[in-house]
């Protein structure tokens, strides 16, 4: 952490996407930890909540203006962007915002070449120009990072994994749309020095993911009675890492990564979804029993067009020159992200 650590005065950081799941973490992280000052540019969509930053937070003499600014803005306009840039004048860009959900990529694509292609376009072209004109001090410290998905290397067979050197091969509009936003976010690298960094991460779970994804959507059809789906046959495979792993692994490359190199975050923890859904159940029976048990209301439905079969992360490079490992076994993740949603589906408000 020596580069944030030892930064000669108030880091001011842009965070994109401050608002969603793990956005949002990382906002909690830099504000929980850091003397710091946070822009969160999101454009605020269904995927983002607040409440994320401001009840966690919410004793805390951490949340007035000078700590945390919203500015509720579309990556897409770049004007817009340009004079967020500006206002930031950033130390450090964290670029998270993206269109996230597979599914809905599938059915509308285009907003997700609109926030993640076009969107990271014109978050470059405005960083770039906010980086030209740094003194040669904050000019040695910048860094851009980009935080992306491992759904860019496509599907694995039975053995492998990706790593960094792994060709990319996207298989949705999602991934396409993740893939293309690497590429520019490597060409202006290459182009025009700006001192960038990649990371590529397995799923991520944990409090605060909104509840389309598989876990929350697990936990809430559990909660309230309501048929469990699973995709196909329930055999596609997921490595998955808990969110404040995903966020420590971010921070290490930040500050410790090497310019222009990108690094491969996993939990070494593959799942199938009859896996995780199977778990899922066996801890709300546990935690709140009812007659029958919650497997009885798993249900198999039509597979996603194009379902990836299998992801995995090889994480060798963070974890030998960045000294990252994941805190946290998915037993110990899992029981703490079930106990969350139960209090937060149950609380009704
Ligand atoms: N969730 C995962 O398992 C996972 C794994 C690896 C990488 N990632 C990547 O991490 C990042 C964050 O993912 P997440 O799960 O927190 O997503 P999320 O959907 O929970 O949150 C995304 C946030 O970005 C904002 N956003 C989207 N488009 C925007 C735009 N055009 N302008 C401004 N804000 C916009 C949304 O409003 C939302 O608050 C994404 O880039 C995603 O590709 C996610």
């Amino acid at each position: 952490m020596d580069l944030i650590n030892d930064f000669p005065e108030k880091i001011r950081v842009l965070i994109t996407g401050g608002a969603g799941f793990i956005g949002s973490a990382v906002v909690r992280k830099f504000l929980q930890d850091l003397d710091c000052i946070i822009f969160n540019l999101d454009k605020i969509s269904y995927a983002s909540d607040l409440n994320s930053i401001y009840d966690p937070l919410s004793n805390k003499d951490n949340l007035n203006e000078s700590r945390h600014n919203l500015l509720k803005i579309d990556l897409y306009n770049f004007s817009k962007v340009d004079e967020a840039v500006k206002y930031a004048d950033p130390d450090f860009v964290l670029h998270l915002a993206a269109e996230s959900h597979v599914d809905r990529s599938i059915m509308g694509p285009g907003a997700f070449i609109e926030s993640n292609i076009v969107g990271t376009y014109n978050l470059l072209e405005s960083v770039r120009n906010h980086y030209q004109n740094l003194n040669s001090r904050r000019k040695e410290t910048f860094r851009f990072l980009h935080v992306s998905t491992d759904e860019v290397f496509g599907s694995l067979g039975d053995i492998g994994s990706f790593n960094e050197s792994t060709k990319y091969d996207p298989r949705s509009p999602y991934s396409a749309s993740k893939a293309a936003s690497d590429h520019l976010v490597n060409a202006w690298y290459h182009t025009y020095d700006l001192p960038i960094l990649i990371t590529n991460c397995s799923n991520n779970y944990g409090p605060w993911q909104y509840r389309e994804k598989l876990i929350p959507k697990v936990i809430f059809n559990g909660v309230n009675n309501r048929e469990i789906p699973i995709y196909g046959n329930g055999k596609n495979v997921r490595d998955w890492l808990y969110v404040e792993d995903h966020v420590s692994g971010i921070l290490k490359v930040l500050c410790n990564g090497k310019i222009g190199d990108k690094y491969c975050i996993g939990g070494n923890q593959e799942k199938t979804n009859n896996e995780i859904v199977n778990e899922i159940c066996e801890l709300l029976d546990e935690l709140i029993p009812k007659e029958y048990s919650y497997k009885n209301l798993i249900t198999y439905v039509k597979d996603r067009l194009g379902h990836d079969q299998r992801y995995a992360i090889n994480s060798s490079k963070i974890k030998s020159e960045l000294a990252w490992k994941p805190k946290y076994s998915f037993k110990e993740g899992l029981l703490i992200t079930v106990s969350w949603y139960i209090k937060k589906f149950m609380t009704k408000k």
